[in-house]
């Protein structure tokens, strides 16, 4: 029979939350799912519109706001507590930190101090994940060693200070009251329903628009892609095996730079979607990120020999399947691009990356 475990996501309308909750109740049809999300420009309840689960239910708050996160875990009493809800994206964050440290800072504040008191009142045994970040440790050289989990915090990006930030927050209240939580450092996830804000489905986007595709600066830095269902099954793993106050890094082992992988997904694009020119043409170097990371790469054998875990999917395979369901679901991506946030954002990107190089 199958356990009827009580699963509490925050952020869980957002790119990887929504893929988690999917996870979940695909594995387990009896867990009961409280999706706790703001909803902000990044949330998007379309994500889990298809959901049909018996014991799902989405309750909209805000993880600043702490008498509320404390009411939902003595009304649910969760097994396990998921903490996703960030906001998320580097470009925004140099633009304007004030959200990135209202919720990635004060909001993880917010609910250690609820689960705090949660864990003082009820007896009952729960375990919580902070997902986190590589960005923490900085920018790798080329031929430097992967992050490990020895690395020291180098945040470079106002995102990445507040990642850090939070993450030292529950280090500090893992030790100082016991709080049973393990911390997750993840590299760049790819997959559906990611905001169209990010890499991937601007590349795409670009391609089915014929509009230029904009490469940051030379386009030489490197990413380690990791497909989001891989992600995912790390953290159901963790949740249920790692060991509590311990950090996780998760990774693909797929280093790529952007020019590359831009130009992998142009070639896809011209065998399922052929056009009169090669989307490559679209290619447009525009002013680079400040304080650009040159390269992320994660040593996960931690991961790997303490509780099994390797990425399942494999890269081309993933990112084909990623581009045809972007190709797909098109009227997914144009419902946010309809949103007034995102043309706000469009036009201050637009502002930020103006000089074609
Ligand atoms: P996303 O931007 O797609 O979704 C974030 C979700 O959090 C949204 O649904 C949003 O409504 C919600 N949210 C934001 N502020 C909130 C608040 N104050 N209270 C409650 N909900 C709030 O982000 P994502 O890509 O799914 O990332 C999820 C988490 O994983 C983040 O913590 C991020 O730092 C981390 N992460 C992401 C990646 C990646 O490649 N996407 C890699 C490593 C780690
Ligand atoms: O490494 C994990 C991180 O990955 C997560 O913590 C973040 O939440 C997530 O957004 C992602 O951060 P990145 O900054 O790496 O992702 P992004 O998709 O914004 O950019 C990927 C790379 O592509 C980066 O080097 C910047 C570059 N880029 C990005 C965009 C949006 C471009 O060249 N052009 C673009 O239009």
């Amino acid at each position: 029979m199958q356990k009827k475990e009580i699963y509490l996501i925050t952020g869980g309308l957002g790119f990887i939350g929504s893929n988690l909750i999917r996870l979940i109740t695909n594995n387990n049809s009896e867990s009961t799912i409280i999706n706790f999300d703001k909803n902000t420009y990044a949330g998007n309840k379309d994500n889990l519109k298809n959901l049909i689960h018996k014991n799902y239910y989405f309750v909209k708050g805000d993880i600043k706001n702490k008498k509320k996160l404390y009411k939902i875990l003595l009304e649910y009493k969760p097994d396990y507590i998921i903490n996703l809800a960030a906001e998320t994206h580097v470009d925004k964050s140099i633009n304007n930190a004030n959200e990135f440290i209202n919720t990635n800072v004060n909001g993880t504040y917010q609910l250690l101090e609820a689960l705090k008191d949660y864990q003082k009142s009820i007896k009952k045994k729960f375990k919580v994940i902070h997902v986190s970040t590589d960005e923490v440790y900085g920018s790798l050289r080329r031929n430097e060693e992967l992050f490990s989990e020895q690395n020291k915090y180098l945040p470079n990006s106002p995102y990445a200070a507040t990642k850090a930030s939070s993450d030292l927050l529950v280090r500090a209240y893992v030790k100082t009251y016991d709080l049973p939580i393990c911390i997750t450092n993840c590299s760049n996830n790819y997959g559906p329903y990611q905001h169209p804000e990010k890499l991937i489905p601007v590349v795409i986007s670009s391609c089915q628009n014929k509009k230029s595709i904009p490469v940051y600066g030379n386009g030489m830095q490197i990413r380690d892609w990791l497909h989001v269902d891989d992600h995912c099954e790390a953290l159901l793993l963790i949740l249920k095996n790692g060991r509590i106050g311990e950090s996780y890094n998760i990774g693909g082992g797929n280093e790529i730079n952007n020019l590359k992988l831009i130009k992998l997904i142009c070639k896809i694009m011209d065998k399922i979607k052929p056009a009169h020119i090669k989307y490559q043409t679209l290619i447009k170097h525009v002013k680079d990120r400040p304080a650009h990371d040159y390269r992320y790469a994660i040593n996960f054998n931690k991961l790997r020999s303490e509780l099994k875990w390797s990425p399942l999917v494999n890269f081309e395979k993933g990112i084909y399947d990623t581009v045809l369901w972007y190709n797909k679901n098109q009227s997914w991506v144009n419902q946010i691009k309809k949103r007034k946030s995102y043309k706000e954002w469009d036009l201050t990107n637009y502002k930020n990356r103006g000089s074609i190089k």
